[in-house]
């Protein structure tokens, strides 16, 4: 598909039920049979770390094709010194709109926003392939690390301001915003006020499983 013509444009209140049903589609079946991100952001609007400035969509004839959400979040060097950053996602983009650039024009516009709030780095937890084009890297490159010093292979990092992370230890402390998707009854209970999807296993699970459970260990670079 080409020259799709769309707008990137702020979420407004209105977008809400579309924007879920949007992660809906777009996470279905993709880490596990069903998926829990329209419930995420269903709950993430009213938690004190989300962040609405940074809530946008791609609007295409009127219809939701894409969106975009961050939450604060943090580094802490262990020495007292803090830095408050973001964390971004989920994004997504509906299927049949996937690779035309959407997701590209998502971040790079939210990036410049993060970065006029005065946020210097994000950090996601999620498949390399999604980000590294955007610019992030290995946390290990960064030094950025979860409590307990491990580097997990999922953990990337993006400086929106160059030289932000100077190379120290930052241990990274994210929103605790995603917790209630642990409850697979209350996921199940809003995922039932959508249309009937089947749940079904497709190799992108197996690739979640992966990307989730390594970690990055090269000692030799310490
Ligand atoms: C991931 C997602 C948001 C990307 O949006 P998109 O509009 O399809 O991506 P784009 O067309 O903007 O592609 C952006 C870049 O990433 C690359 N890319 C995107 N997904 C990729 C993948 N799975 N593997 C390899 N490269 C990929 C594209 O080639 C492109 O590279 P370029 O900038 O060098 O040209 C979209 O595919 C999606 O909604 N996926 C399902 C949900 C998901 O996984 N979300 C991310 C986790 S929060």
């Amino acid at each position: 598909m080409n020259n799709i013509d769309y707008i990137i444009r702020k979420e407004n209140e209105k977008d809400y039920r579309e924007v879920e049903n949007l992660a809906r589609e777009a996470f279905w079946n993709l880490s596990f049979p069903g998926c829990y991100e329209h419930y995420f952001i269903h709950i993430m609007r009213d938690h004190p770390d989300f962040i609405p400035e940074l809530g946008y969509v791609a609007e295409m004839d009127g219809k939701i094709i894409g969106s975009v959400m961050y939450c604060k979040a943090k580094l802490a060097d262990g020495k007292g010194n803090e830095k408050n950053i973001v964390t971004m996602g989920p994004l997504c983009v509906l299927p049949e709109y996937q690779r035309n650039g959407i997701g590209k024009a998502l971040l790079e516009r939210t990036f410049d926003i993060a970065r006029s709030m005065g946020y210097e780095v994000v950090v996601n937890f999620g498949n390399p392939d999604n980000y590294v084009a955007r610019g992030y890297k290995s946390s290990f490159k960064y030094n950025v690390c979860f409590e307990g010093d491990f580097f997990p292979a999922a953990l990337l990092v993006k400086e929106l301001v160059e030289g932000a992370l100077d190379g120290r230890r930052w241990y990274y402390y994210p929103s605790d915003v995603d917790k209630p998707c642990d409850d697979e009854e209350a996921v199940a209970r809003f995922d039932a006020l959508f249309p009937p999807k089947v749940k079904a296993w497709q190799p992108s699970q197996e690739e979640f499983f992966i990307h989730s459970h390594s970690v990055i260990n090269c000692p030799e670079e310490k």
